[in-house]
């Protein structure tokens, strides 16, 4: 029969890759308890028009993307692509702005986007991201940024460059977009096809097309940081000047648009060399009329995401461990099945009092247990023969020293902590 394998563009993540990302889920906890945001989780699946209203239907994401599809009851639902949405919906849906005007949110989950798959690029991927929600302060927008460079300096991984713009509010996209289309127009016929299409209702994110001719057309383009109203004008200045003073390095990239339709004024991108084509780690900005979109009262809102296996990718690219080597603590050798009844004792008392132990199940010789022990790189291996019961003692193989010392029973707990480093 034909094995059944896992979905293209999906991964398992193994026992030795999970250490890693339990060792950076922990590092991103630690920062956002920092920086004083809460977990908010939301569920896997949502109804297809959140994604519809909130990312925008001529979005790659809603337009190609989406894994949507009825349920028995004939509803759409979809899959959920992103993150910033359904926080939205819930803080809409659950109140949250009735406790208090500033929410400040993290998240770590599962999305997924039917793209093609490639280095960097999954079905079902993770991100982490915080969102802030309920202030228009550019400080706000600030704190998000360098909350995202805090968990990346935390996890030792650098080279990464941070890319900021700001795309406007309606008042001042209005006439860009018609300006845009006044420049693009006479070439319209040398775009790509995809750039084509979004002319008429989306020109802004033809500034944001990689393909070769669009990026070469672009050059002359006029740019939106050039035309931006006053106040949107203060937001971006007040945003640069508090990076500056955060010491936060950043370039200016006027033709940064981003892929989702949501954005109002601020929009940054994370990039690495590490990385290949996908070279974007990081991204975010400010949403500040998300809310109303989705029927909701009106809450500026200002938030990133980071992919979690594009970070993994640069720490391996550059040597950074994420987690410290896994090794078992003790593992407990028998060497008759005289043993069998002690050892299920001291196993307890072992994990009991925090360590990890394990003994064999296989039946192995005490030459292959000792490999096995070796291979699990344990620092104490506890050897239980005919002559140590008689004597109520064990031995006690410190690992790391080459030293083996005898010992009785009831103290193995207490030697192990002795000699635990
Ligand atoms: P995004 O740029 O679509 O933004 O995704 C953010 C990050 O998720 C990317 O920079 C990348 O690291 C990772 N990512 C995206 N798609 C894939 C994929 N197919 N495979 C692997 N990694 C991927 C958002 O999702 C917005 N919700 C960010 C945001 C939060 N804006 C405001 N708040």
């Amino acid at each position: 029969m034909k094995q059944l394998k896992r979905i293209k563009g999906t991964q398992d993540i193994l026992p030795d890759a999970s250490v890693k990302w339990n060792a950076l889920e922990g590092t991103i906890r630690q920062v956002m308890q920092c920086y004083n945001f809460s977990e908010l989780r939301t569920p896997v699946f949502e109804q297809t028009e959140l994604f519809s209203r909130g990312i925008g239907q001529l979005t790659d994401i809603v337009s190609k993307e989406m894994y949507t599809f009825e349920d028995r009851s004939r509803k759409r639902l979809t899959l959920k692509p992103e993150m910033t949405a359904p926080i939205m919906r819930a803080y809409q849906e659950n109140k949250l702005y009735a406790n208090a005007q500033l929410t400040k949110v993290f998240y770590i989950a599962p999305l997924f986007r039917q793209e093609r798959p490639q280095a960097g690029r999954l079905r079902q991927f993770h991100q982490f991201g915080a969102e802030t929600l309920g202030s228009a302060d550019p400080g706000a927008d600030a704190e998000i940024i360098d909350t995202a460079l805090s968990v990346y300096r935390k996890t030792g991984i650098t080279g990464l460059k941070l890319k900021i713009n700001s795309v406007g509010d309606p008042l001042c996209r209005i006439p860009y977009k018609k300006q845009l289309q006044e420049h693009i127009r006479p070439n319209l016929e040398h775009y790509c096809e995809d750039c084509q299409r979004r002319f008429d209702e989306n020109p802004m994110r033809i500034l944001d097309c990689k393909k070769e001719t669009c990026v070469a057309l672009n050059q002359k383009a006029p740019k939106l940081l050039d035309n931006l109203c006053p106040d949107c004008e203060t937001h971006y200045h007040a945003l640069k000047s508090q990076l500056k003073t955060l010491h936060i390095e950043f370039e200016e990239d006027p033709y940064l648009v981003r892929g989702l339709d949501y954005y109002t004024r601020t929009v940054f991108e994370i990039t690495s060399d590490a990385l290949g084509a996908q070279n974007a780690i990081c991204g975010g900005g400010r949403y500040d009329l998300l809310a109303e979109e989705l029927g909701g009262l009106p809450a500026p809102a200002v938030g990133f995401a980071s992919g979690i296996e594009r970070l993994i990718m640069v720490a391996e690219a550059q040597g950074v461990e994420l987690a410290p080597l896994k090794r078992l603590d003790v593992f407990l050798i028998g060497m008759d099945t005289e043993a069998k009844p002690l050892i299920l004792r001291l196993l307890k008392d072992i994990r009991k009092a925090g360590f990890s132990a394990d003994q064999d199940y296989l039946g192995r010789s005490m030459k292959a247990q000792m490999r096995e022990a070796n291979r699990q790189n344990t620092r104490f291996v506890v050897i239980i023969g005919t002559d140590e019961i008689k004597k109520n003692s064990v031995s006690l193989k410190l690992m790391d020293k080459g030293e083996q010392i005898s010992i009785p029973f009831d103290n193995l707990v207490a030697e192990i902590k002795k000699h635990y480093s």
